[in-house]
C-alpha cells in the first residue's frame, strides 16, 4: 500500500505535490471513484487523472548530461538534448540551460526528484563556471551577494562568486530565474562569453564528455 499522492508521483505523472493538488481539486479516481486526500491504494487499483490511467512501480532513472553549446533544453525538436539521450521514456529536463550555455543537465522521470530539484523553496544550489568580455569590479561583487532588481517579485542574488582567472568567474546560485546569471552581469553592462554549469545539488559533474550521459543515483544529487 502507498499513498496516492506517492503512487501518482512514482508513476513519473508529476511531483507528489502537484498530485496531492490534483487529488484537492477532484480531478483524481480510484477505482472510478473520486479520490479523497489522505488514501492509500495499492497497484491492483485503477488510478486514474482526468481520466489518463497512472502506471504503477516505473522503475525511476536519473540521468547526468553534459550538454553541449547549440543544443536547446527541449524533449523535441532538431537539436534538443532528446536527440543525445535516446531511452524509450518520457523524461522531465531537470533545470534548463541557454542553448548557448553548456555542461550539466539532469534528466529523470521521476516528477517528484524533478521538483525538489528546482523548486526554489528547497534552495538547492548549482555551480557555473563563466567568462566575461569584460572584467567586474568588487563593488559589483558585492551588489551581486546582495540581490539586483531585474523586475522581479524579489531580487536575484548570487550565494557565491569567486574569481578564478582573468574575466572568469565561478558562481553559486540557490534560484533559477530564466537567463538569471546573463541577465546579472548585463545589469552592469557585462556580457557572457561562455557559461557552463558544473554542479547540481550535491552532483558534480566531473570528466563526462561533451554530448554524453550517464545513469546517476538519486542520492548523489541531494
Ligand atoms: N543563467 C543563464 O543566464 N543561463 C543559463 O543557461 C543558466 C543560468
Amino acid at each position: 500500500m502507498k499513498r496516492l499522492q506517492k503512487f501518482i508521483a512514482d508513476s513519473g505523472y508529476c511531483s507528489r505535490r502537484e498530485a496531492e493538488l490534483l487529488i484537492k481539486q477532484k480531478q483524481v479516481r480510484v477505482n472510478k471513484k473520486v479520490a479523497e486526500i489522505g488514501i492509500s491504494v495499492n497497484d491492483d487499483d485503477k488510478v486514474t487523472v482526468r481520466g489518463a490511467i497512472i502506471k504503477p512501480n516505473k522503475e525511476l532513472i536519473y540521468i547526468a548530461l553534459n550538454k553541449p553549446k547549440g543544443y536547446v533544453s527541449t524533449s523535441s525538436g532538431e537539436k534538443s538534448i532528446s536527440s543525445l539521450v535516446r531511452v524509450p521514456e518520457r523524461l522531465f529536463i531537470v533545470g534548463r540551460l541557454d542553448k548557448s550555455s553548456h555542461g550539466l543537465i539532469l534528466l529523470t522521470n521521476d516528477g517528484d526528484f524533478a521538483y525538489r530539484l528546482t523548486h526554489p523553496s528547497f534552495a538547492h544550489e548549482k555551480e557555473y563556471i563563466i567568462e566575461l568580455a569584460k572584467d567586474i569590479n568588487s563593488e559589483m561583487v558585492a551588489e551581486f551577494k546582495k540581490g539586483i532588481d531585474l523586475g522581479e517579485k524579489t531580487k536575484s542574488f548570487m550565494k557565491s562568486i569567486k574569481k578564478i582567472g582573468p574575466k572568469k568567474y565561478r558562481v553559486v546560485l540557490s534560484e533559477g530565474r530564466n537567463h538569471q546569471i546573463k541577465r546579472m552581469f548585463e545589469f552592469f553592462g557585462r556580457t557572457v562569453l561562455d557559461l557552463q554549469r558544473v554542479r547540481m545539488g550535491k552532483y558534480k559533474m566531473g570528466n563526462l564528455k561533451k554530448g554524453s550521459w550517464v545513469f546517476i543515483n538519486k542520492d548523489s544529487c541531494y
